[in-house]
């Protein structure tokens, strides 16, 4: 089993921690481990350190509204959805209707399909080859009934990036409240919330070097959202649960170093990096992209995204979780589709989204960079994967 990071290409699924969260969880959970409800001197220390964190994470996200903890992007989806759709309507009259994208992440699929047993109607809008929402069935469906809109901004199968400004202006024209995954786009681009035509936005830690079991909901001022788990009152009444205080430091510290050390500059140095690597897996014979090229328009995929299919040079569909395994043995980490799909046998519904005929759909592809690769690591990454379908079509 690999442990080399450099042969890490699955960041899309989760990132190691950078050593720096590393010392700053430990330094809190020395410092400030106590409970942040506690009116000690303990539990005061560890609430000072629970809202600078805050304060922090809320600055690094431009985001002057509240910022409610949760324990990652599923739990900050469902509480969006439910808590946002339990304030506009209370289940009496006429059915109200969220719209969704065809390329949503189960999470969100989840928690509509709880909205729908609830009453709500669902609709989905749908994408074009490149994971590109149909802006105009967007745009009409937005009349009423419709309510509330959550849309995947960075894909995490096929790396798509949607226009959120612009669909957040048409929601806004619209009267409707927009809530936004924002998972995997925190962790490839700076987001300022308070410029966003956006009112609820997901993000989660463990995405961009910071610690699994920590995210976020950003909500904007006046949007009411109701807890979907109560008890002790914690996070202004929204989300009960004592706060980890050592790991939202972690996640504070993650996104300080990610505005540093990728943000600051006048281009991502990933994209480069990123845009080299595909150019060479693309000359394999076989290979083929999906989603956006973001040599043609970097706006349109995640920083460190490539997702591929796989056929034979003779064009037979490969399965996408044996080249996967076969990576796996010259120790690369790489995914097929979605880490949340990737266990699944069955072909991906994010490609079948997208045009892709089912017999292809379970020969994807995705690697993922992290900040710590270079051109020298992922110059042998096009030799492995030729080695690695052969190996499978010798299987
Ligand atoms: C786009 C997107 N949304 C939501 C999630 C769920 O986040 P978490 O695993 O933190 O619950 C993920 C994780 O893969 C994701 O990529």
């Amino acid at each position: 089993m690999s442990s080399d990071l450099r042969q890490y290409l699955d960041c899309a699924a989760t990132t190691p921690l950078a050593p720096e969260v590393q010392a700053e969880i430990q330094r809190v959970d020395r410092e400030a481990w106590a409970n942040p409800s506690s009116l000690h001197g303990f539990g005061l220390a560890a609430a000072e350190q629970l809202e600078r964190s805050r304060q922090q994470i809320a600055a690094q996200l431009g985001c002057s509204g509240d910022l409610i903890f949760t324990s990652g992007g599923s739990e900050s989806i469902h509480l969006a959805l439910l808590g946002s759709a339990a304030e506009l309507w209370d289940g009496q009259g006429s059915a109200p209707r969220l719209l969704l994208s065809a390329v949503e992440h189960p999470a969100t699929e989840a928690a509509a399909l709880q909205l729908q047993r609830q009453g709500w109607q669902l609709e989905r809008i749908p994408v074009d080859r490149q994971g590109l929402i149909d802006l105009a069935v967007l745009e009409s469906q937005l009349a009423p009934p419709t309510r509330l809109v959550s849309l995947i901004w960075g894909q995490s199968e096929v790396g798509t990036l949607q226009p959120m400004d612009l669909i957040g202006r048409l929601c806004r024209q619209a009267g409707v409240l927009l809530h936004v995954d924002a998972v995997q786009v925190a962790a490839q681009r700076p987001i300022d919330f308070d410029a966003l035509p956006i009112d609820l936005l997901s993000v989660a830690s463990h995405k961009l070097s910071g610690p699994r079991g920590v995210g976020a909901l950003l909500i904007r001022d006046q949007v009411p959202v109701r807890p979907i788990q109560a008890g002790g009152g914690q996070e202004r009444g929204i989300r009960a649960g004592t706060e980890p205080v050592p790991l939202i430091a972690g996640f504070a510290k993650a996104l300080e170093l990610l505005n540093i050390q990728r943000f600051q500059g006048a281009e991502d140095p990933l994209i480069e990096r990123r845009d080299a690597l595909l150019t060479g897996l693309l000359q394999l014979p076989g290979v083929e992209l999906t989603g956006p090229d973001p040599r043609l328009d970097p706006e349109q995929r995640l920083a460190n995204h490539i997702s591929l299919l796989v056929a034979s040079p003779q064009g037979v569909p490969l399965s996408g979780r044996s080249v996967v395994r076969a990576m796996s043995r010259l120790g690369y980490g790489i995914s097929s589709g979605s880490a949340c799909s990737s266990s699944k046998a069955a072909g991906s519904p994010i490609l079948e989204a997208m045009g892709i005929a089912p017999e292809r759909s379970s020969s994807g592809l995705r690697l993922s960079l992290g900040s710590w690769h270079r051109d020298a690591d992922l110059a042998p990454v096009p030799i492995a994967l030729r080695e690695a379908i052969a190996a499978v079509m010798a299987d």
